[in-house]
């Protein structure tokens, strides 16, 4: 019993001293890491040791201290909680090595009373689902998440909540890495001509509770293009090298939180002119395909207030899409 609660409380100091390296970013003494997580100077290397254990890269300069010089590859719940820099989102955090959909699982717990920004991860899934009733393949190497908003919605305004997490993603790739990424109207991300992230926002009842929101996003990071289908990218592939996941993951988590309160303040044209600065279809000739209805048109523009697309059919008709399978032609 006193062993057990020694272990918890090792943990815990392990996760404290996870927590402060990486807000840090630079030296310290042993003297003031001891004092900020509160652990004897001379056990300070018993933690240490501990983190370097878990594939924590660790350097020490003897005038200097110590500095967490890289984390692992890995969806670790202690890890992606202590250095998320989020408000709500994330608070709660649900990690899987294996799920059939976040999407689903999220559902599950919304139903058992989880709060608003609570997060399903996973990293791999046995029945991602995409838009329109497709399977999304989603071998190891990706991230999967989904994470549970409770907004003023309704069904109308759900493809700006499509933008909002391509944009999230979208922004933390720029941020990151100097590459071509672009939106494809509502939600998918690519790179050049190839797709690396699909979004997939569903509104869902709860017994005699708000509806909630469920944004589910897949991202294709260390994934092998030979377990994607074709017209997959890969973020891996793409630079030439592995990419930290955890690394990706906290930043598109908060950028999903900046958005999301944008969307609350209805800042609706700022998220829209985001979108378009990463968009690429607008003045683009295009094909729609929603259930057997086939339409053709000139992208003029998205509407602010709801993220529907316009688009100027050949009879000179204005007409809104609110969504179906989109090919550009010119
Ligand atoms: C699409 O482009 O069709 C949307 C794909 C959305 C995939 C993500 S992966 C995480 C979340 N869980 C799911 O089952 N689907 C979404």
């Amino acid at each position: 019993m006193f062993d057990l609660h020694k272990k918890e409380k090792d943990i815990q100091k392990v996760e404290e001293l996870l927590k402060f390296f990486l807000f840090k970013k630079d030296y310290s003494l042993g003297e003031v890491i001891s004092k900020r997580v509160s652990f004897p100077i001379d056990k300070l290397d018993f933690l240490i040791n501990k983190l370097q254990k878990q594939g924590y890269d660790i350097s020490f300069n003897p005038h200097l201290g110590f500095r967490l010089e890289s984390i692992p590859d890995k969806l670790d719940v202690g890890l992606i909680r202590a250095g998320l820099d989020t408000k709500k989102i994330g608070k709660e955090i649900y990690v899987f090595d294996t799920i059939n959909s976040t999407n689903d699982a999220i559902f599950n717990i919304a139903l058992k009373g989880a709060k608003e920004g609570s997060v399903v991860i996973a990293a791999r899934q046995t029945k991602g689902r995409g838009r329109q009733g497709r399977t999304w393949i989603s071998p190891k190497g990706g991230i999967y998440l989904s994470i549970l908003l409770v907004p003023d919605i309704d069904f109308e305004r759900i493809t700006i909540f499509n933008i909002i997490g391509a944009l999230a993603v979208a922004e933390t790739l720029n941020k990151f890495f100097n590459i071509d990424v672009s939106i494809k109207w509502p939600n998918d991300v690519y790179l050049k001509d190839k797709k690396l992230c699909g979004v997939l926002a569903e509104i869902k009842k709860i017994h005699k509770k708000k509806d909630v929101l469920i944004l589910g996003i897949g991202i294709n990071i260390n994934s092998s293009l030979d377990m994607l289908p074709e017209q997959s990218a890969s973020l891996k592939v793409c630079m030439n090298r592995q990419v930290n996941k955890v690394l990706i993951l906290w930043e598109v988590l908060k950028q999903i939180e900046t958005y999301y309160n944008l969307y609350k303040n209805r800042e609706f044209s700022y998220i829209l002119g985001k979108w378009k600065s990463y968009s690429f279809m607008l003045g683009h000739q295009i094909e729609i395909t929603e259930g057997k209805s086939v339409l053709e048109g000139y992208v003029i523009n998205i509407d602010p207030s709801n993220g529907n697309l316009i688009i100027r059919l050949d009879s000179g008709l204005e007409k809104v899409v609110t969504g179906g399978c989109m090919k550009i032609l010119k």
